[in-house]
């Protein structure tokens, strides 16, 4: 077995021989004429002149290869009481033809679509086949509300709009065309068409002249080719809530995004051409676009699409329940959905119930992976319980415990050690690097390698701005931790206004934009507080507006359905309370740190720039009111 230490000194020490061994894995139609590029740093390329296809990597090749009678996917739908397979050679024929349905379309290389779908293959099909025809696609979560769609119409503004007629989330039915078509309302873009995927749970009105089924265009359509693309080119723009309302679009290029996807199946994961893997996200997420869909069939695996939730589908064996139906070697997800099954199944009996022998190991990643968890779940399942660290800006971990070079021993708290390719460092907020065992700013030593962001979609100034600038020479995550002597990165939490609820990514930023528009409103602040199932859940303070004189839990009502309404039911934005003042510094600057400190009962220490002190004693009294401050 390799080391990883030689692996991971390689790696930095000569990037180009690294990731020149690792792109043979990839089919070129034309070999690149450099590894890296590096002249308008930090604007780094990865294989130029390189020509390929994503689509011809993920499937083509291996049923040109032999794979063809291979399970490429596992459709599992508790929810609609589904179970399909569908091979390589299906997949192909699937994919090629709704292509060509696109194609005839209008659909071009370089174009943008957009797609709005729930966890059916057919999202998985929409996506590579845009990759086929070298178009961009742009994933947009369901959980989204219209407006946080139309948002992203109107920035990737994409040729067409895919979308599927409905959802079932747990136990509801949601329509989704109703959505779509307000968020088409709002958006400025024009949405010429939408391709509608018609599921029997809820059907869905067809607007004439613009809406297009999806099984008539296939019926009507003939299987095309691979488009050949620059390595450099965009594979798709996937938006990651940033500290303000305006998501940012993470670019992915076609060749760096595969060559490392393929690299780490293997290396991370320790997964095989031909294993079954399962990642349970959603492909609205990053994990779902990297896990559930490109990273496996790049490698020739099987890959599980699992539309149901960790509880209540029907119940907290799912996970085991997949697991021992489909014979998954390893099992990919956030800490959230275990904590789930742990509140309902906490001794594990439904765990007894199915044969997991098959099962190798379990990945966590979206949060930090709490001890308790940790613990419960090592001592109930018996595999390794492997953290890793990464962020939709990266397309893949940026730390882990590479099982596939070499095993690294678990410490609790930390995702282990950098992947090759990542020269991770802690640095003060001076930039200067500070020594092992001191918290700082987590930043990755530039050049990033590939796969991972290479710009933000038609805003290169932001992507400066946002990764570039604080600490020149350097990525900054935006994550806070440190590194202890044996090299574990330990991360802490976001250093900006950047929550994770139950291991998704939201903007409070957002959600004060939301309720300042509120007619009532003077100011307020957003901020996360822990909790046990979800990690962080949004809490809100708000101050009125002079002379306002209602009831402050009836405003809390109007603002929690806006933010429902604006960015969607994923906000979980439930709770909110009426104050007097907030807490500012003399300059001006709400102290949300400090109240998130206040919240989780964390020791603080109030800036000496601070206006009023005596204001932390109300805003204490009120979180404990709340029921966040422990006396
Ligand atoms: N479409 C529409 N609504 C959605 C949705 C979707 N795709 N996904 C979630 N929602 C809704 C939920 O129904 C819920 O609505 P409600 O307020 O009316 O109940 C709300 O958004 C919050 O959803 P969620 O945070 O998922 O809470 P939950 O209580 O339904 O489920 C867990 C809790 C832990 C079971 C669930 O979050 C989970 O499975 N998490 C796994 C994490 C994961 O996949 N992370 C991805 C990164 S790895
Ligand atoms: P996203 O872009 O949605 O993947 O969210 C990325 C953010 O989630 C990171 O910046 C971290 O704050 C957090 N995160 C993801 N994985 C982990 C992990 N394993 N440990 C700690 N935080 C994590």
């Amino acid at each position: 077995m390799a080391n990883y230490d030689a692996v991971f000194q390689h790696s930095l020490e000569k990037p180009e021989e690294f990731w020149a061994e690792a792109a043979k894995s990839i089919t070129w139609f034309k070999k690149y004429d450099k590894v890296l590029d590096s002249t308008k740093a930090p604007f780094y390329k990865w294989f130029p002149g390189g020509k390929m296809n994503t689509c011809y990597n993920a499937i083509d090749r291996h049923v040109e290869g032999g794979r063809a009678d291979q399970i490429a996917i596992i459709y599992d739908s508790p929810v609609t009481d589904t179970l399909k397979k569908i091979t390589y050679r299906d997949l192909l024929e699937q994919v090629s033809t709704f292509a060509g349905g696109l194609a005839s379309q209008g659909v071009v290389k370089g174009d943008t679509v957009v797609i709005y779908m729930p966890m059916i293959p057919e999202a998985a099909i929409a996506m590579l086949a845009c990759a086929r025809l070298g178009a961009i696609h742009s994933v947009v979560f369901g959980g989204f509300a219209p407006h946080e769609l139309a948002i992203r119409i109107d920035h990737a503004q994409p040729k067409l709009l895919i979308t599927a007629s409905g959802a079932i989330e747990g136990k509801k039915v949601l329509s989704y065309k109703p959505l779509v078509d307000s968020a088409i309302e709002q958006s400025t873009h024009e949405v010429k068409k939408v391709i509608l995927f018609q599921r029997d749970i809820v059907k869905s009105e067809m607007i004439p002249g613009r809406d297009v089924d999806w099984a008539e265009l296939v019926s009507n359509s003939k299987p095309v080719g691979c488009t050949e693309v620059d390595a450099t080119d965009p594979l798709y723009i996937l938006y990651t809530s940033g500290t303000t309302g305006m998501p940012k679009g993470v670019i992915r290029d076609n060749g760096g995004h595969a060559v490392a996807l393929y690299w780490t199946m293997k290396n991370l994961y320790n997964i095989n051409p031909g294993d079954v893997w399962w990642s349970a996200s959603d492909v609205g997420w990053v994990v779902g676009h990297s896990y559930i869909v490109y990273a496996p069939l790049l490698q020739g695996s099987t890959t599980v699409f699992y539309e149901g939730k960790p509880v209540g589908t029907p119940d907290a064996g799912a996970f085991w329940r997949v697991i021992s139906q489909h014979k998954v070697k390893s099992l990919f997800t956030a800490p959230t959905a275990f904590r789930a099954i742990k509140k309902e199944d906490p001794n594990g009996l439904l765990f007894s119930k199915y044969d997991t022998s098959c099962f190798e190991c379990l990945y966590l990643a979206g949060e930090r992976t709490d001890p308790d968890t940790l613990h419960w779940a090592e001592k109930l399942i018996g595999v390794p319980i492997i953290d890793h660290w990464w962020q939709t800006e990266t397309g893949w971990a940026i730390v882990g415990n590479c099982r596939g070079i070499e095993e690294m021993p678990v410490k609790e708290g930390s995702p282990t050690k950098p992947l090759p390719g990542y020269d991770v460092r802690i640095v003060n907020d001076e930039g200067d690097v500070v020594p092992k065992g001191i918290e700082g700013n987590i930043v990755i030593k530039l050049p990033l390698p590939p796969g991972t962001l290479t710009t933000l979609w038609r805003n290169d100034e932001r992507f400066i701005k946002s990764y570039m600038s604080k600490f020149p020479g350097y990525y900054e995550t935006s994550d806070g931790g440190f590194i202890d002597d044996d090299g574990y990165v330990y991360v802490m939490g976001r250093m900006d206004d950047v929550i994770n609820i139950a291991g998704h990514r939201l903007s409070t930023g957002a959600m004060e934009e939301i309720i300042s528009n509120h007619p009532d409103i003077a100011e307020c602040a957003v901020f996360g507080a822990d909790d046990q199932m979800k990690g962080q859940l949004p809490v809100g303070l708000f101050v009125v507006k002079a002379g306002v004189t209602r009831d402050g839990e009836e405003i809390k009502k109007e603002l929690v359905k806006m933010v429902r309404e604006t960015i969607g039911p994923i906000a979980c934005f439930k709770d909110a309370c009426q104050v007097v003042r907030l807490p500012k510094t003399r300059s001006g600057k709400i102290l949300r740190g400090t109240m998130r400190s206040i919240a989780n009962n964390k020791e603080y220490k109030a800036p000496s720039t601070i206006d009023d002190p005596a204001i932390l004693v109300e805003i204490t009294e009120t979180l404990a009111k709340m029921g966040y401050v422990k006396k």
